[in-house]
């Protein structure tokens, strides 16, 4: 499929309705099986540090298009569930699939980026002597379908999808500005912004309204609503104001297993969850 029309699909998103026939990896590319309508499935998986259980048999799943969020309490292994998932950290036992076919825990660091699955980190890691439109630049340029044309002129269609992400992270009127001067949060919109260059299938996004001001959170709301349905997402956080307003469905960790699973008010409502997180 042409590049034109995978970002023409840019503009789709899928309903509930949609999600049982979709050829979603038909749309979203090569590589990636996800024609059961599943980005992810994490199956048992338990990590030991010195003895201390940090995941414990951990199940789950996200589907294609999904925006889910992870709560729990500190150490509760949310952050150590993502680097498992992107290579950092190799399971003692389980499995973890990226579609029907891809075994992630076969694979390094790179080949998981390379496959799809982008991660955001809490601190930015963007480029603070270059303008927000290079950085954007050179994360497009970072594909290596495209590191040939490093030191060659932008293409119309390569300027068009720098314009379009710059639209859409909202720094249109900071392009040319040095990134090292925007605010904390305007930082991470960029880092997010550089990792949709590479156009992944799954986002992990670690804590990513930490430090923000109000209307940041907001904005950053507004911007992953928008990119669920094209984009998988997973999304850790403990502010739960702006788990209120992207939640559809909640994950609750607790010592390194799933502790319940459903929509907020019914997580919110779940006796065990109160005790353990949110009636602290
Ligand atoms: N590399 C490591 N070596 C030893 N222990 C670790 C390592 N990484 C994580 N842990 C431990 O594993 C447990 C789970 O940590 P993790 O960072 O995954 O929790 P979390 O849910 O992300 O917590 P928080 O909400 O505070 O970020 C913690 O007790 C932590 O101290
Ligand atoms: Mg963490």
């Amino acid at each position: 499929m042409s590049e034109a029309l995978i970002n023409a699909s840019a503009a789709e998103t899928f309903t509930e309705g949609d999600r049982a026939d979709a050829d979603f990896g038909h749309v979203l590319g090569q590589g990636l099986d996800a024609s059961h309508g599943v980005v992810l499935y994490v199956e048992g998986v338990s990590v030991s540090f010195d003895g201390f259980r940090a995941l414990n048999d951990l199940s789950l799943s996200i589907d294609m298009g999904e925006l889910r969020c992870v709560i729990g309490p500190n150490g509760a292994g949310k952050t150590t569930m993502m680097d498992v998932i992107t290579g950092r950290t190799r399971p003692d036992a389980g499995r973890v699939f990226f579609g029907q076919t891809i075994d992630l825990t076969r694979l390094n660091e790179s080949q998981i980026a390379q496959a799809g699955i982008g991660r955001k980190f809490q601190k930015p890691t963007i480029f603070e002597q270059l303008s927000v439109f290079e950085n954007l630049e050179l994360a497009m340029k970072a594909d290596k379908v495209v590191r040939n044309t490093l030191f060659s002129r932008l293409s119309s269609e390569q300027g068009d999808r720098i314009a379009a992400m710059l639209e859409q992270i909202r720094l249109v009127t900071d392009a040319g500005r040095l990134a090292g001067e925007l605010s904390h949060g305007q930082k991470q919109w960029l880092e997010i912004g550089m990792l949709l260059m590479q156009e992944p299938r799954l986002l992990l996004l670690d804590e990513p309204v930490a430090g923000m001001s109000d209307e940041e959170t907001e904005r950053t709301a507004e911007l992953f609503l928008s990119l669920a349905g094209r984009h998988s997402l997973v999304v850790v956080e403990h502010d739960m104001a702006f788990i209120g307003t992207i939640a559809r469905k909640v994950t609750v960790l607790h010592e390194g297993s799933v502790l319940a699973e459903g929509s907020l008010a019914e997580v919110q409502n779940d006796q065990r969850v109160i005790e353990v997180y949110l009636g602290r």
